[in-house]
């Protein structure tokens, strides 16, 4: 099979590149930026993945410049784009203008085949402080902006090029486009389907278990099913022990449905451990995200020694398998170079030893979502399944959010009243934090809560969030309240960490939220709907966010701008609970906040 391989030097959306060849019917694979290039002898082109970094930076990645005499097309984007010029005899310097966002570029000359039915002026997003100043020998400039002249270059006869830009992110109209054309200029066949990933899983997975067996952690939700389908397949059902650890932090009657789930696909190596207590117990007393998240999955990893010893399952013939899927890795600072942005359950650091040793196994941690969910459907997995909305490994416990005592910001006055509207709006800051991510890199910041007499549009909406967390460093996410159209006197902060109570409480809004999505036919439009407590709101009782979004992989992502009338049919369930006081509607997109809260 022709491949393309992505050599990663860092970037958030460096994933994101394979995933696009592989949508055009490529296999693609990502291998470390200075990988030999022996290894990727049978490569039929290669991309050079974007970076946070500058390539004349100590420490930057390199790759090795051997690669550019295979003799095959290359294409870098942003960072990959520097490494041409740098490695070619050409020059990178620090801007003068930074460029972020969506940026005008012009056509220079159009007569690259590269540029096939590209316009003169196209709009594509950047991302850097760092360019091209000099171009190495026998390249040429096609585009460039109003601060930046080299923004595409190419050396056409050895089929070099390069682009500042991000091609792969939507937001880059023409960026399909541009790796269209690039995949032709390699010549491969496009006979890649998604069906293909199991015939290319195979053999690995095979090499890498040799003869053992795999002992999995499964959650019941589609990466880690789809994970469980293709071990048992190629290994066989008694080679493969599934293990479900009820945590006590999932949704309302969910571990039922799980088994019920797992009986119906007919796995008979699948064991449920109830642990409910034993995580209450290990949270008791815990407030910080990342705190929670580590202890989460030490948790779930101390548990499947318990069952390993139980069993008697002998460490020289197991392996530990996960349903890990790309974007965990990444946001975990997983790649070389990245920052990380939170600790996903199945990347704390002794699971990141266990892989360094190499008893780890997963298949499917290059994936994003909606390939796991077309190997589900491949596999023959039933809809309901395949299209349940992700469920983070912490579960609740990163949706209860905890405190110790009110987070006050000392310039929250200024900055209340430093939002103006002709919206006619009040507004809060809240005295607790919650985690966004912000140029590639992590934030742990205030929400602000706007109040409204009269709710302005959605679009208004939109447009007033990004203006208040573009304009306010402190501020990482806003809000809307639903409950109180003024603002109340004062909110209160509660003491609280993880109770079985609050998770009750949680649970049961959930159940509404999700009763009601389901009944309107959303659950495939919204990709995903969260509902956080917050230890905030009045008379003693806490409060609640609504966060659903809609989003192709997880990496970036739009608040789902609801129909006003379910969403007040949503409100009125919740609140004639009498359990919450104060119910919010999260007006963020990601970035700068995350999905999650935690
Ligand atoms: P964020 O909150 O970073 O989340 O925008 C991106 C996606 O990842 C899910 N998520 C997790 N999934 N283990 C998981 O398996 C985790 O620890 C975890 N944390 C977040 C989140 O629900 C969203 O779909």
């Amino acid at each position: 099979m022709d491949k393309i391989y992505v050599l990663d030097s860092g970037g958030q959306y460096a994933h994101l590149i394979a995933n696009r060849i592989r949508r055009l019917k490529v296999f693609s694979e990502i291998r470390p930026n200075d990988i030999d290039p022996k290894e990727i002898s049978d490569a039929k082109g290669i991309i050079l993945s974007g970076g946070p970094q500058s390539v004349y930076e100590d420490g930057a990645p390199q790759v090795d410049k051997r690669i550019f005499g295979l003799g095959v097309p290359v294409l870098g984007i942003c960072y990959g784009h520097h490494l041409i010029a740098h490695n070619l005899g050409g020059k990178v310097d620090e801007c003068e203008v930074k460029e972020y966002g969506l940026t005008e570029i012009y056509g220079e000359i159009l007569d690259s085949k590269i540029l096939e039915g590209l316009n003169r002026k196209e709009i594509v997003w950047m991302s850097h402080g760092t360019e091209v100043t000099k171009l190495p020998h026998n390249f040429k400039t096609y585009y460039r902006t109003k601060n930046c002249y080299n923004a595409v270059i190419a050396d056409p006869q050895k089929r070099i090029y390069g682009v500042q830009f991000h091609p792969e992110v939507t937001h880059t109209k023409c960026g399909v486009k541009i790796l269209d054309n690039f995949l032709k200029i390699c010549g491969v066949r496009r006979d890649w389907v998604i069906s293909h990933f199991i015939d290319e899983e195979r053999e690995k997975i095979i090499e890498q278990t040799k003869d053992k067996k795999v002992f999995l952690l499964t959650s019941g939700g589609v990466d880690s099913t789809v994970t469980f389908l293709v071990l048992s397949e190629i290994l066989g059902l008694d080679r493969v022990y599934g293990l479900f650890v009820d945590t006590g932090l999932m949704r309302k009657d969910e571990e039922r449905e799980v088994e019920k789930n797992m009986q119906d696909l007919g796995f008979t190596n699948f064991h449920i451990a109830y642990k409910g207590k034993e995580f209450l117990k290990a949270l008791e007393g815990v407030f910080e995200p990342e705190e929670k998240r580590k202890i989460i999955g030490r948790l779930f990893l101390d548990i499947q020694k318990e069952y390993s010893d139980k069993l008697n399952l002998n460490p020289k013939e197991w392996v530990i398998g996960q349903g890990t899927i790309y974007p965990d890795t990444i946001e975990s600072g997983g790649s070389k170079h990245a920052s990380k942005i939170k600790t996903h359950h199945n990347r704390v650091s002794e699971i990141e030893d266990l892989i360094k040793k190499g008893v780890i196994i997963e298949p499917i941690k290059d994936l994003y979502k909606d390939e796991v969910r077309e190997v589900g459907i491949s596999l023959g997995l039933k809809k309901e399944l395949v299209w349940r909305h992700p469920f983070p490994g912490p579960g609740l416990g990163v949706r209860i959010l905890c405190s110790k005592e009110p987070d006050t910001l000392h310039n929250a006055s200024e900055i209340e009243g430093g939002i103006k509207s002709d919206l006619g709006i009040e507004n809060t800051v809240l005295n607790i934090k919650s985690v966004g991510v912000q140029g590639d890199a992590r934030t742990y910041r205030h929400p602000v809560a706007l109040f409204f007499e009269d709710t302005p549009s959605w679009d208004n909406l939109e447009e007033l969030s990004t203006e208040i967390t573009n304009n306010f460093y402190d501020i990482n996410r806003v809000l809307l309240c639903l409950s109180h159209p003024v603002k109340p006197k004062k909110i209160r902060v509660y003491n609280k960490y993880l109770t079985h109570d609050r998770v009750e409480v949680l649970q049961e809004i959930d159940y509404i939220v999700m009763k009601n999505i389901k009944a309107a036919g959303l659950i495939r439009d919204i990709w995903q709907f969260p509902v956080v407590l917050l230890p905030i709101g009045l008379d003693n009782k806490e409060s609640v966010v609504l966060r659903p979004v809609c989003s192709m992989e997880a990496m970036t992502a739009n608040f789902y701008k609801i129909d006003w009338k379910l969403l007040d049919k949503i409100k009125n369930e919740i609140m004639d609970t009498g359990k919450i006081s104060m119910l919010f509607f999260d007006l963020t997109n990601k970035p700068p906040s995350t999905i999650e809260w935690e």
